[in-house]
């Protein structure tokens, strides 16, 4: 394929509204006019110098699940095509996760039906992980995980997409159960919408609904990593999170099993549960966590019951209220909803064990993950090199 251009409008890329979508319009990352089959051109053996017959449309690529997503993709020798939003600059490392000339970049925007085709036109798989924890000014949870999603699903559709693999959510449901927000969760109301919109514009799509996942630059360990979900050394949890049951999955595991899910052609149509190995309280994971990051009793831990602190009720209304882009430290009352609804997962309904992958435990994953976050580290409190009994992992709900 062709190089990348960029025609023209190079300097208008930081704009937004009129001239943003002018300059979508008039990008291109193709100097060929018509569309072939590039699948057609496989040669090697699977690995990353050779071509394996996948040409990948990968919405949400610049976000957390996509760069594991993007890597994989890259590792077995597939084409990349990497739509993104605003600046290149953030997508711009992905470069490296294929070899030369197979990862392409194309601006696009969600609402322009024209650039999705562009860089859905020479694909044979569109993955879609484009998501949101909150709405924005410009986008509610409709506008990005059910009209945005129902979209791509019908532009695939349209230009003759093979498999079409769409990121949902555990707990997704008509109506959500409630736990704080009256209504509970918009979130996963919206995500349930999603699944049935891709379902009726691409009958053969595959939806994998994960629960929450854990990895490098995750929004689970860190957020009660964070100093902004505690109070000082305290940490809220509604009804102290003993109530709560949760089922996090390791991201490289999601990765598997969507990179088995493409192999795969009877997964077409069907739903996958990303859920972890094991279920656990929220308050052992947390008490976990907190012990894993050396800060415990002794550093003045301790987890109590949200429902009676105004004052961590209104810091979470105003993080809410006063952002200015994101909110800090991922809290808002979606979050805080989205944390305290328990795992439900049907016995029914295949899981990522059902695609063959091997899951990883929290026991042997989370440490690591969690080594930044160590008590002292950075003050030079702590040597990590130095002897140290883990502490014990939390208790499985039987
Ligand atoms: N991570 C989890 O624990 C978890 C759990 C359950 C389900 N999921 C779902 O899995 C999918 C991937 O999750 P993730 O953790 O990788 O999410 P993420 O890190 O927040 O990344 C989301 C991606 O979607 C893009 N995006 C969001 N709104 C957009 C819009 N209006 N137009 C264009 N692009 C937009 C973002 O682009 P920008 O970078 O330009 O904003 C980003 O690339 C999402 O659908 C998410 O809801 C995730």
């Amino acid at each position: 394929m062709a190089a990348v251009i960029f025609t023209g409008a190079q300097l208008l890329k930081q704009q937004g509204g009129f001239i943003g979508i002018a300059y979508v319009k008039t990008a291109n990352y193709s100097t060929e006019s018509k569309a072939y089959n590039l699948s057609a051109l496989k040669r090697g053996t699977g690995g990353r110098s050779s071509f394996n017959g996948i040409v990948a449309t990968v919405f949400g690529c610049g976000g957390f699940i996509g760069r594991y997503v993007c890597n994989r993709l890259g590792k077995n020798g597939s084409q990349l095509i990497l739509p993104y939003r605003g600046d290149p600059y953030d997508v711009m490392r992905l470069k490296v996760c294929g070899d030369l000339g197979q990862v392409y970049f194309h601006p696009f925007d969600l609402r322009d039906e024209e650039s999705i085709e562009k860089v859905c036109r020479y694909s044979n798989v569109v993955i879609n992980l484009i998501g949101r924890d909150w709405e924005t000014r410009n986008f509610s949870f409709d506008d990005v995980h059910v009209k945005g999603a129902r979209l791509l699903a019908k532009v695939a559709k349209r230009s003759g997409v093979e498999r079409f693999i769409h990121l949902s959510a555990l707990n997704a449901e008509e109506t959500p159960e409630a736990v704080i927000l009256k209504g509970g969760s918009k979130f996963l109301a919206s995500k349930w919408r999603g699944e049935q919109a891709v379902l009726e514009e691409f009958p053969e799509a595959t939806i994998f609904r994960p629960a929450d996942v854990y990895g490098q630059e995750d929004r689970f360990l860190r957020y009660y990593g964070h100093i902004w979900r505690r109070q000082a050394t305290y940490l809220p949890l509604w009804k102290k999170g003993e109530e709560t049951i949760k089922q996090p999955v390791f991201v490289s595991d999601l990765a598997s099993g969507i990179m088995a899910a493409l192999k795969d052609s009877d997964t077409a149509g069907k739903v996958y549960q990303a859920v972890g190995p094991k279920r656990y309280y929220l308050s052992e994971l947390v008490d976990w966590f907190f012990r894993v990051m050396r800060k415990d009793k002794d550093w003045g831990y301790w987890r109590y019951d949200m429902r009676y602190d105004p004052i961590f009720q209104i810091r979470v209304t105003l993080t809410e209220k006063l952002r200015v882009g994101f909110p800090i430290g991922n809290l808002h009352w979606e979050r805080v909803e989205r944390e305290h609804v328990t795992d439900v997962v049907h016995s029914e309904v295949p899981t990522l064990e059902d695609l063959g992958v091997a899951l990883t435990h929290m026991e042997d994953q989370v440490p690591w993950e969690l080594k930044p976050y160590t008590y002292g580290l950075y003050q030079g409190l702590v040597d990590l090199e130095e002897p140290y009994t883990p502490p014990a992992p939390p208790t499985p709900v039987a």
